[in-house]
C-alpha cells in the first residue's frame, strides 16, 4: 500500500538516509547542522516548511520538501517545491508522481494560489515527470551567493 503523509519525528533515520542520497545526487555535502536544522524545520508546525513522505508497505521511500510563502501577485500563498527524491530502488513505480499529486491536492484543499518548482535543464528523468503536470515556462534563474 502506498500513502503520502506528513513527515514525523519517527522518520528521522529513513529521511536522513534519503536526504544523503539526494545530497549525493547533487554532489553536495551539507554540514550536519544544516541537515539537523532542515529536519527540525520540517517538524515545526510554525515553520513555513512542508515535509511529506511517501510510504510503501510501511517503509518510507521518498520525500518532498516545500516552502510556503507570501506572494505579491496574489492574496493566497504560493508553494515552492524545493526538494523531491525517491529511493533509487523504488523508482518508476509512480512515487514521484504521487508526491507531486499530493501537493496539488493539499494546495487545493488549503487554498494556495500556485505550486511551482524548478530543476536542472538536463535532469531528463525529473523533467519527464514534471512535464506530466505542466509545461516548463521560459524563466531563467539568477542566484547570488551572500
Ligand atoms: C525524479 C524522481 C523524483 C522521479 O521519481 P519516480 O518515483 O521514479 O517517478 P515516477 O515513477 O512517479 O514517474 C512518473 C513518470 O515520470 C516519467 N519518468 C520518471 N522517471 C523517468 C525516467 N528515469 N525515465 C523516463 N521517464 C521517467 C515517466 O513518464 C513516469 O511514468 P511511467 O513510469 O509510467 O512511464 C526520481 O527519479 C529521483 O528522485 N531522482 C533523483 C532526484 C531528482 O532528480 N529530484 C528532482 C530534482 S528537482
Amino acid at each position: 500500500m502506498t500513502i503520502v503523509r506528513d513527515i514525523s519525528e519517527q522518520d528521522a533515520q529513513a529521511w536522513r538516509a534519503l536526504w544523503a542520497g539526494y545530497n549525493a545526487f547533487y554532489e553536495t555535502v551539507l554540514p550536519p547542522d544544516v541537515t539537523a536544522h532542515t529536519f527540525n524545520g520540517l517538524l515545526d508546525p510554525s515553520a513555513p516548511m512542508i515535509g511529506r513522505v511517501v510510504e510503501v508497505d510501511g517503509r518510507v521511500a521518498g520525500f518532498s520538501i516545500s516552502i510556503l510563502h507570501a506572494c505579491s501577485w496574489s492574496i493566497a500563498p504560493v508553494c515552492y517545491l524545493e526538494d523531491l527524491f525517491v529511493d533509487p530502488a523504488c523508482r518508476r513505480k509512480g512515487l514521484g508522481k504521487a508526491l507531486i499529486e499530493d501537493l496539488v491536492e493539499l494546495g487545493r484543499e488549503k487554498g494556495w494560489s500556485r505550486l511551482y518548482w524548478h530543476t536542472k535543464a538536463g535532469n531528463a528523468q525529473a523533467r519527464r515527470l514534471y512535464d506530466l503536470f505542466v509545461p516548463a515556462d521560459d524563466f531563467v534563474r539568477y542566484r547570488l551567493k551572500l
